[in-house]
């Protein structure tokens, strides 16, 4: 790596944004953390549950309090992650509406993200969408705004729509993380594990006939898949949550930023449109 990509890297992880009036030394934090959580660890040996990793199909339902284990070598961190997690959960669970959700997420203050961000970016569209769409994470125009996809990618994202005859204006879109990560960077895992519940509420919320990961972040976050995205695409998926009452059909396709970068791609995208037009009209 030369030293203008050393350099690139640090603005894109964000490290030139001022989050805080003063510095925080992280190390006195999370000792003093360890110290504070160590009657946690060894009171609440709690059966395995909320994990990090569930997939779509796994129940919801979790314990208050993190999965530990007595005596087991659990940071201070990933203890703060786990009851992070916990608490996304129970707070997305009692929505009932998407401006409940809302509500619940503008309480929470278990994600990173939220500090740096000027905005909540939860969704556009309406309620009862027949199609709902969900990136990886808004970007500096989404973030002026509180809407996603309204920078580049949301304009071609509408024009892709309106070509097979769907105006965005019927569409549910939102994101896999909800405040944009710092200098557009990729979200964590952290970032994107305990922002889940909620975009798995907001799914369930509106319950469409089809779902759609947009760009390979989503695809993983969402079908619990880890191929590539070239992979994932151009097929069907079943997305199932306990609280859903049927299936919903789900696919990936190419992420329009993507598109814009690799037009020639947009071959391949053109099919996966149509092949969501067909299922569209199939339901
Ligand atoms: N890219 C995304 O994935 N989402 C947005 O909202 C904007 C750009």
């Amino acid at each position: 790596m030369d030293n203008h990509a050393v350099l690139q890297w640090h603005i894109d992880m964000g490290c030139d944004e001022c989050v805080a009036d003063e510095p925080i030394n992280r190390f006195e934090t999370s000792a003093q953390a360890a110290v504070a959580s160590a009657s946690v660890v060894s009171d609440h040996a709690a059966p395995a549950g909320g994990s990090a990793a569930a997939s779509p199909t796994a129940p919801t339902s979790s314990p208050q309090m993190p999965a530990t284990t007595r005596g087991s070598k659990t940071s201070a961190a990933e203890i703060d992650s786990q009851l992070q997690i916990s608490n996304a959960r129970q707070a997305a669970e009692n929505a009932q509406t998407i401006d409940d959700l809302r509500t619940a997420i503008e309480a929470f203050d278990g994600c990173a993200l939220k500090k740096t961000a000027t905005n909540l970016v939860l969704c556009d569209g309406p309620a009862d969408a027949r199609l709902m769409l969900v990136g990886e994470a808004p970007g500096a125009e989404e973030d002026r705004q509180g809407v996603p996809f309204v920078g580049p990618s949301g304009v071609l994202l509408n024009a892709m729509l309106d070509s097979i005859g769907i105006p965005r204006e019927q569409v549910m879109i939102s994101n896999s993380v909800f405040w944009r990560p710092p200098g557009n960077r990729t979200p964590t895992t952290q970032e994107t594990v305990v922002c889940r519940p909620f975009i798995e509420r907001l799914i369930e919320i509106v319950h469409p006939d089809v779902l759609v990961c947009v760009g390979a972040p989503s695809a993983h976050n969402l079908l619990g898949e880890s191929q590539g995205i070239s992979r994932l695409r151009g097929k069907w998926y079943t997305y199932q949550t306990p609280k859903l009452s049927a299936p919903i059909n789900a696919t990936a396709m190419f992420h329009p930023a993507y598109l814009l970068r690799t037009p020639i791609k947009k071959r391949d995208a053109w099919h996966d449109l149509l092949m969501i037009k067909r299922k569209l009209a199939d339901k």
